[in-house]
């Protein structure tokens, strides 16, 4: 299984991810990426039809903004880090 969420302390609202995997990532009022799934607390499994497209989002981020682990992140995007 895997997780993902945005840190929204590095997002620079490229816009890249949404472009890439709209199913998964969305942008709030100020064009910050989050987690459309758990509403960026990266507690819910990416189905897996979408993993392919999280990770063109994930390799297109410039900021590296865009975290996926196989266990949930619990509401922290640096939980893994
Ligand atoms: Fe932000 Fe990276 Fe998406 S900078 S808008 S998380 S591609």
């Amino acid at each position: 299984a895997k997780f993902t969420i945005v840190d929204q302390d590095t997002c620079i609202a490229c816009g890249a991810c949404g472009a890439a995997a709209p199913d998964i990532f969305d942008y709030d009022d100020e064009g910050l990426a989050y987690a459309l799934l758990d509403d960026n607390e990266g507690i819910k499994e990416v189905p897996e039809i979408y993993e392919e497209d999280m990770e063109d989002a994930y390799d297109g981020c410039p900021t590296d903004s865009i975290k996926i682990a196989e266990q949930s992140f619990e509401g922290d995007p640096l939980k893994y880090e």
